[in-house]
């Protein structure tokens, strides 16, 4: 089996999903269940003897251990993390937690188990790391993308915290041989997004009347990759990846913010007709995101010349199938709008002034 962490979050519970679907090995799914983790993404998966949750953090050292040499997988996929930019501008601390001392916490319980394995498995055995592009800082338009070799440059408390976390798997590959590798991957996008981010929160506040808050002057450019594609890299790392390797995953598809939510509302404006106007008019310009990067994007060619990778999808094509989810889940969409996420969007906007 393998041991997934994070597995209730969006890109954990679609790497599951996704597994399951096209793979009978079972999973073990190791998720704390933050605010940002949602068993109900896995609903189909209620009756099947192939996904095993437990409830845990990743900072529990003895508890992931016990596990590890209970169920003895054969990999780790580790996507467990604190997620969200202007979350870690506001509260740094979960982030330095869960993502430097929980990814230590989970390396020190991997090499113990890994170290105890007989040769075969020892050799087998895989600590895939699940990391972002955002580690190489931000980008001028006539920069060339990020590659592998780039500079760590980290500019948010996320950020810095996640190259924190991939220059500490770096070490145990290094030092103790631990059979590592390391994934770069440009913004997600697809089903089971968290309303917080960019593209579900225009989809979802569009449809309920509210502003669409656009950071600064809007033109900050970033690289969307469909979350299914994102999950079929993984699978060929881990598959066919080289030994203590990083490898950057990207849609090859800058789009400037703007123009993302241009095209949200323009989908919505045919699929979902407003009863007067568009939902253009609902945009609104709020103060931008301090330390604000400007541009990403992502370098994927190693990937497809040594594993032949690369995305399925379009933007038009993965758009499309991500507003027609979020049009059939409101429900979904309702059910994680909680108290707790309320009060999150109150501390996030209140003082944005138009
Ligand atoms: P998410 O915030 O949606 O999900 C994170 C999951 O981790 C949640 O289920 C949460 O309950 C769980 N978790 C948090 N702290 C934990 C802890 N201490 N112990 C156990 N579980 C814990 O995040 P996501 O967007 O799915 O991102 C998954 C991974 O991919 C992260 O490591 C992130 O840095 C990376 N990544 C994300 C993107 C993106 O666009 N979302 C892009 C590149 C890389
Ligand atoms: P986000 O989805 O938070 O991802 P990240 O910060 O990891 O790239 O944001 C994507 C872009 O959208 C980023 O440049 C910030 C911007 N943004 C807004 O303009 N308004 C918003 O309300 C949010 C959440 C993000």
């Amino acid at each position: 089996m393998i041991f997934v962490t994070g597995g209730a979050g969006f890109i954990g519970s679609n790497f599951v999903l996704d597994w399951l679907a096209q793979s009978d090995e079972p999973v073990l799914n190791y998720d704390k269940l933050t605010y940002a983790g949602n068993l109900n993404n896995l609903k189909s998966l209620q009756n099947d003897v192939r996904h095993v949750f437990v409830r845990g953090d990743i900072c529990d050292q003895a508890g992931v251990l016990a596990l590890l040499q209970q169920h003895k997988p054969r990999a780790i996929v580790h996507f467990a993390a604190e997620s969200h930019v202007d979350r870690s501008i506001l509260g740094p601390g979960e982030f330095i937690q869960t993502n430097i001392n929980g990814t230590f916490s989970l390396l020190e319980a991997a090499r113990t188990y890994w170290g105890a394995l007989p040769d075969g498995e020892k050799a087998a055995f895989r600590f895939l790391h699940v990391s972002t592009d955002e580690v190489y800082g931000t980008l001028s338009p006539e920069d060339p993308p990020f590659s592998e070799t780039t500079p760590y440059a980290p500019n948010s408390p996320y950020s810095a915290s996640k190259a924190a976390s991939d220059h500490l798997v770096r070490s145990y590959h290094h030092t103790y041989g631990l059979p590592t590798l390391t994934t770069n991957c440009s913004n997600n996008y697809g089903p089971y997004h968290f309303p917080e981010k960019l593209i579900p929160l225009v989809i979802s506040n569009a449809l309920g009347g509210k502003p669409l808050p656009i950071y600064g002057d809007g033109q900050q450019v970033r690289d969307w990759l469909y979350v299914g594609d994102h999950c079929a890299a993984i699978r060929r790392v881990l598959a066919q990846g080289r030994l203590g390797e990083t490898y950057n995953v990207g849609g090859w598809n800058e789009m400037a913010n703007l123009d993302v939510v241009h095209t949200l509302c323009d989908m919505l404006d045919t699929l979902r007709p407003k009863a007067a106007g568009s939902y253009r008019d609902q945009i609104t310009y709020v103060k931008d995101r301090p330390g604000h990067d400007r541009r990403y994007a992502i370098d994927a060619r190693k990937l497809e010349r040594e594993l032949g990778w690369k995305p399925a999808e379009t933007f038009q094509s993965g758009i499309a199938k991500t507003v027609q989810w979020y049009l059939e889940n409101q429900a979904w969409v309702l059910d994680v709008q909680s108290g707790a996420y309320k009060t999150w969007l109150e501390t996030n906007y209140q003082n944005r002034e138009a």
